[in-house]
């Protein structure tokens, strides 16, 4: 890194992970323990749950069946100590560019700060902008909920549609599922992101476009599926209502005015956002307008008031009894030091169904990194592959791999005490799954076990469990609006801390920049139906084979 860029950063380069003496340290304390029993861990240590359990803004974290140690998390303590977390935590929130390689400062922080606070960002407070905008959002959401906001025809607006990718749909299709309980019966929201036609066509089907409002969001306003969904939407409204109807039915989400007013949306009816807010971190931004829209600026308020709970137990908790810290170096010693390649996340909450999708954005886009700040290539794996789905339907179909399969498979699984829809015993079912399910991956069951069932012998191999399969359990009294906030928040800042042991910038996503340019190349070529001499050989039949039909 030049000098240059190490004083907009205003922070010192660090060294890299690999030349840490609490790293080295932790190295060989793996080196010097033997593979973790979790039944002789939990039987030698009485008060391993204790020691092992975190809370923070109103969440709690049973971590007793990692594969640690009693004196394992002391040594990623001291590493977090040693990098710096704290540290870097707080310079993030008072608005430091640790975006160095997009010379940005990351305040999504700033999007659920107190009114009161002061962020500064090149000498200038954003919160009053901040506030701004959420008056903005209020005020418009509020007139959609209660038919004040007409369409062109004089109708009220029934149905809005999400036009976005990434972060500027992930985090609003999730929170529109989770927030079920608090929205509107008024009006509905769907949400389009895939370039693929059939995405919109499903949006669309049965709509009614005079009670249709669409929101365009995109940060830059020039993502290819974005735009082609938002021109296809366009056209439909159009071909029915005509050009003049385009005001009455189109706002955007944006930091890009220009674009947007050349899209012909009336920048009065734009929401706009700020470049120290990555896509992957905007659900409380003006990206959030749909969720604004479906529960409320009350409900949307405690959302934000959540995230912030976090923020600050973030800010304030002693490493030790940091949740998010705790989290992240759970993460880092799994994948860094176990080199365990991947992570699942259970939520038992079907309200949650779209959470590990989002979480994949979240830390892959994140974290997914081969250089650390000193542009080397890094010698310990950085980010797990994260995937999941909703307990108990994730039982029924990879559970089995994650049981006996031969790559051990890190989980966290979340789960709420209340159900937002009591129903009979279904969800003391659920949690009897999820406690079991935990308890199966950490304990197995041995082949003695099996066979004082009266298993055949020629089975016993087959039905025994190896257990040792680490897992965090992570719960609330209820999901809510509020502990929604706190957990995204919450997931924010461990793969920060684990952004900041790893010595990588979480806050960029260059890969996804060559498939986005090559694809610009094969379109003209597609257009044509013929691959140019530049193309190699595989890439110019497929070309060839795909052209003829796609449109
Ligand atoms: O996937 C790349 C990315 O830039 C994400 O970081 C972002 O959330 C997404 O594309 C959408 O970008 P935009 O909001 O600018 O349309």
């Amino acid at each position: 890194m030049s000098s240059a860029t190490i004083d907009a950063c205003s922070l010192p380069l660090r060294s890299r992970l690999c030349d840490c003496a609490s790293w080295k340290a932790l190295l060989a304390h793996h080196r010097a323990i033997d593979p973790v029993d979790l039944r002789a861990a939990f039987h030698a240590e009485p008060g391993r749950v204790a020691r092992c359990t975190t809370t923070g803004a109103g969440w709690t974290l049973d971590w007793s069946k990692q594969l640690m140690q009693p004196t394992t998390m002391g040594l990623l303590l001291e590493l977090a100590r040693e990098r710096q977390v704290p540290e870097r935590f707080a310079a993030m929130l008072a608005g430091a560019r640790l975006n160095w390689t997009e010379g940005r400062s990351v305040l999504h922080t700033a999007l659920r700060a107190p009114a009161s606070a002061t962020i500064e960002v090149d000498g200038r407070n954003v919160v009053p902008q901040v506030y701004d905008t959420l008056q903005r959002m209020a005020r418009f959401a509020t007139a959609l909920r209660t038919g004040a906001w007409l369409g062109a025809t004089g109708e009220r607006i029934r149905h809005v549609i999400n036009i976005g990718i990434g972060g500027s749909d992930l985090g609003p299709a999730m929170a529109y599922q989770a927030l079920q309980p608090w929205r509107t019966r008024e009006l509905d929201c769907r949400f389009v992101s895939n370039v693929d036609g059939n995405d919109l066509t499903a949006a669309l089907d049965g709509l009614d476009p005079a009670q249709t409002l669409v929101i365009v969001c995109s940060k830059t306003f020039t993502t290819q599926e974005t735009m082609e969904n938002a021109s296809s939407a366009r056209a439909w409204l159009v071909s029915r209502l005509g050009e003049a109807a385009v005001g009455r039915h189109f706002v955007a989400v944006s930091t890009n005015e220009a674009k947007v007013r050349a899209f012909g949306i009336d920048p009065d009816h734009m929401f706009g956002f700020w470049d120290w807010v990555g896509g992957r971190y905007s659900m409380d931004s003006a990206i959030g307008l749909s969720t604004m829209v479906a529960v409320g600026p009350e409900r949307f308020g405690e959302l934000l008031a959540g995230f912030h709970a976090m923020d600050e137990h973030a800010r304030t908790a002693p490493v030790a009894s940091n949740l998010p810290v705790i989290m992240g170096m759970i993460g880092a010693w799994n994948a860094s030091v176990l080199g365990l390649p991947a992570l699942a996340v259970l939520p038992y909450e079907q309200l949650l169904a779209r959470f590990p999708a989002y979480l994949q954005q979240l830390l892959m886009e994140s974290n997914g990194k081969r250089v650390d700040d000193h542009g080397e290539p890094v010698s310990w794996p950085t980010c797990p592959i994260v995937f999941g789905e909703a307990g108990t339907n994730g039982q029924h179909a990879f559970y089995q791999m994650l049981h006996q399969g031969t790559t051990i498979v890190p989980i966290d699984f979340i789960a709420f005490r209340t159900a937002a829809h009591p129903l009979g015993r279904h969800r003391l079912l659920l949690n009897a799954n999820a406690i079991a399910q935990a308890q199966a991956f950490a304990f197995g069951r041995t082949g003695d076990e099996v066979r004082a069932e009266g298993t055949p012998e020629a089975l016993v191999p087959h039905r025994t469990f190896p257990g040792n399969r680490p897992s965090s359990f992570l719960w609330a009294d209820a999901l809510t609006p509020s502990s929604l906030g706190a957990l995204i928040a919450l997931y924010e800042h461990s793969t920060f801390v684990q952004g900041i042991v790893w010595g990588i910038n979480s806050f960029d996503q260059w890969g996804v920049e060559l498939g986005k340019s090559l694809a610009i190349d094969v379109i003209r070529a597609l257009d044509g139906a013929s691959p140019s001499a530049a193309h190699d050989a595989s890439t110019a039949e497929l070309i060839r084979a795909l052209g003829a039909q796609a449109t």
